[in-house]
């Protein structure tokens, strides 16, 4: 099966060509430069940023894949969750584009997407596993036990962890988007220097962060009275490490309830280095195989989405033509 996938959730707009789950054809234009400025994703800009691009994507990748519109057999497209107004963008090209080639439309779950990027590889993950999602939007503790067979087993109660992460990088006069920034000032700074909260850390599988983001907005009000000069390396590291903590014990924790013996993690979180190790290095502990998806595939991208929506129409040989966006889709609603 030749499949179209298109992802514009937020501020990537990304078009895929797949034959079954392997990719053919993948391109991946940021937006981050236009966004920069603002500190955060501005909706409308980055609607007008997918309508500028889509179709020359999609030329793109057609021509790297050497194929043509008549050789597409299905369209598949995130239609939930995300900004209204950027998925409004993918949605209705991908419909234009399934009713005229009278091809297959397939609704895919942004999440299920970040979950089947493990896909795209020779060695995906065998069922049950666990799964750590960590993205801008969402931080979900999940128990996948088949394709589009899932049990929540936490989440997020405030915060997400990547919004933490952006939060904690804007107090910091670091860039939009804050997660690599704040990683890259970890790296040289003490994680031990301020003894940030662990929210919630031996109570269930939810998470919550926003208590730490005040923390750290605190210490720096506090330093900024104390000195003209801001530990920002330390204060990364040690927020960083807070993060990590929670979230490597929580996961571990699941795979030891569950005897689970495999977990990997999901979204844009998932391409920093030290939640990576620490979790592979603690998972070893317990025999337990921590997976990341290869850097590029982590954040958003329309790869994930053509295998989210290969598997998806493997296993309920669905077309939905009159696909409307849905900015909450739940995880277990698709
Ligand atoms: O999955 P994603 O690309 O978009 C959403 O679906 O939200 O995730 C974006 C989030 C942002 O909050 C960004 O700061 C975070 O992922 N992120 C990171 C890193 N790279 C991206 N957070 C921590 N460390 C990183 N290296
Ligand atoms: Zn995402």
């Amino acid at each position: 099966m030749i499949l179209l996938a298109m992802e514009t959730s937020c501020d990537e707009t990304s078009i895929a060509i797949l034959n079954k789950n392997t990719i053919l054809a993948h391109y991946i234009s940021s937006q981050i430069k236009h966004h920069q400025p603002y500190g955060g994703v501005v909706p409308e800009l980055a609607s007008r940023k997918h309508t500028e691009i889509i179709h020359i994507l999609i030329e793109k990748a057609l021509k790297q894949a050497q194929l043509t519109y008549s050789d597409l057999q299905a369209c598949a497209v995130t239609y939930g969750p995300g900004l209204e107004g950027a998925l409004l963008i993918g949605v209705t090209v991908a419909k234009a584009i399934a009713s005229v080639l009278q091809i297959p439309l397939i609704g895919v779950h942004h999440l299920w997407g970040h979950i089947y990027a493990h896909f795209l590889t020779d060695t995906p993950p065998q069922f049950p596993f666990v799964c750590l999602i960590v993205s801008g939007g969402h931080t979900m503790l999940v128990k996948v036990t088949g394709h589009y067979e899932a049990e929540i087993l936490g989440q997020t109660r405030d915060d997400a962890a990547g919004e933490a992460f952006d939060k904690v990088a804007r107090v910091l006069n670091l860039a939009y988007p804050g997660g690599p920034n704040i990683e890259k000032e970890a790296l040289l700074g003490n994680a031990k220097a301020f003894p940030f909260p662990r929210a919630m850390k031996k109570q269930g599988y939810d998470f919550s962060f926003s208590g730490l983001k005040t923390a750290v907005m605190q210490t720096v009000i506090k330093l900024k009275k104390e000195s003209d000069s801001l530990p920002v390396s330390d204060l990364a590291a040690s927020f960083q490490k807070a993060v990590i903590d929670v979230l490597v014990y929580k996961t571990l924790k699941a795979c030891e309830e569950h005897q689970i013996s495999e977990v990997i993690i999901a979204g844009g979180v998932s391409a920093n280095q030290a939640l990576k190790n620490t979790l592979t290095e603690e998972g070893l502990k317990q025999k337990v195989k921590v997976v990341s998806p290869p850097l590029s595939l982590c954040t958003d991208n329309a790869a994930m989405i053509g295998a989210a929506g290969y598997f998806h129409y493997q296993k309920f040989q669905q077309t939905n033509p009159h696909l409307t966006v849905r900015p909450s889709l739940p995880l277990l609603d698709f």
